[in-house]
């Protein structure tokens, strides 16, 4: 039976890239998307940017719903655009969708859906967490019928990418992450020590355009301004962040990993937005945590290549 999800975004490139693969894999079910403030402030571009993606993998009835475009306390000076675009994908001009956006506000659209799936719906979170902890706000009891949470996010010994200790999506929002972390339901992380294997160059996304289809040569496009940032940073390939939390619910055998508890610094000067890994047990809390810290990266390669292969 294939896992139902939903996939709470903020699309952006390697957003793109992990909802196509989970469009495109039978061992899950999108039951939906949810959009969020991250890779760009314009929420309706993003909510926009969702519709068309689904649309590109030929999926028009998945269903799209506008999260948040505010972090839950303190205002947002994200600068995205240098990584991901203007349009937030690579510049890449879509179809504009024939679908309209599902009415809801995106955290009421997690709750109304999990409660009619309850016990079976993992929650995907690639953008900033804040969706979540509004849906959490909503319903306290969410964790008690959502029992998984699969996020791109946090370092444990990775280090920071917005600054020394913090992860773009956690930093976005520490507290809502906070709330995620501590909800009471399992998480699996797939943070920086695991979202940058591999790197990918040129060569991997001719690769998917050669293929033919429109989905592989949207991918390739989209990358080109993606990769013209990590190349400006000092890097040979880039970094497919987001697709690791869909790979490690279809493959999880192409991970190593650690239980581990995880809470989050909300406060510290340097430190706000760091995922704090507990290794040795010292708080006494019970792990929580599914730590994603290596992948099988040519594994990895060519099921993500076989798998958006099969695309419109
Ligand atoms: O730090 C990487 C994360 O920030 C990814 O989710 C990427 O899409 C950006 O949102
Ligand atoms: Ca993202």
């Amino acid at each position: 039976m294939p896992i139902p999800i939903i996939f709470d975004t903020d699309p952006g490139v390697d957003d793109a890239m992990a909802l196509l693969l989970a469009l495109a894999s039978p061992e899950l079910a999108v039951l939906g998307v949810t959009t969020v403030f991250g890779n760009s402030q314009d929420l309706a571009l993003l909510t926009r940017n969702a519709l068309a993606l689904c649309a590109l993998g030929d999926r028009p009835e998945v269903p799209v719903a506008a999260g948040t475009a505010h972090p839950l306390t303190r205002t947002y000076t994200g600068r995205a655009n240098l990584v991901h675009g203007d349009n937030a994908l690579g510049g890449v001009q879509l179809p504009e969708p024939v679908q309209r956006p599902d009415t809801r506000f995106g955290p009421q659209f997690i709750v109304d859906m999990c409660r009619e799936r309850r016990g079976q719906v993992t929650l995907v979170a690639v953008g900033p967490l804040t969706n979540l902890a509004l849906a959490l706000r909503i319903d306290p009891k969410l964790p008690t019928y959502v029992p998984r949470v699969a996020i791109m996010g946090g370092s444990a010994r990775a280090g920071g990418n917005i600054t020394p200790a913090a992860e773009f999506n956690i930093y976005a929002d520490p507290e809502a992450a906070r709330l995620v972390f501590n909800a009471g339901w399992e998480i699996i992380m797939a943070g920086l020590d695991v979202t940058c294997s591999p790197r990918v160059a040129e060569p991997y996304f001719e690769r998917l355009a050669k293929r033919g289809n429109r989905c592989g040569q949207f991918l390739a496009s989209a990358s080109q301004h993606y990769l013209q940032y990590y190349h400006g940073q000092g890097y040979a390939g880039v970094c497919m962040h987001d697709v690791h939390a869909v790979m490690a619910l279809i493959r999880p055998e192409l991970y190593r990993s650690e239980r581990v508890y995880i809470d989050v610094e909300t406060a510290g000067e340097l430190t706000r937005g760091q995922t704090v890994v507990d290794w040795r047990g010292r708080l006494g809390k019970a792990a929580q945590t599914t730590l994603l810290l290596g992948a099988d990266e040519t594994a990895f390669l060519n099921l993500f290549a076989e798998r958006i292969g099969t695309l419109p």
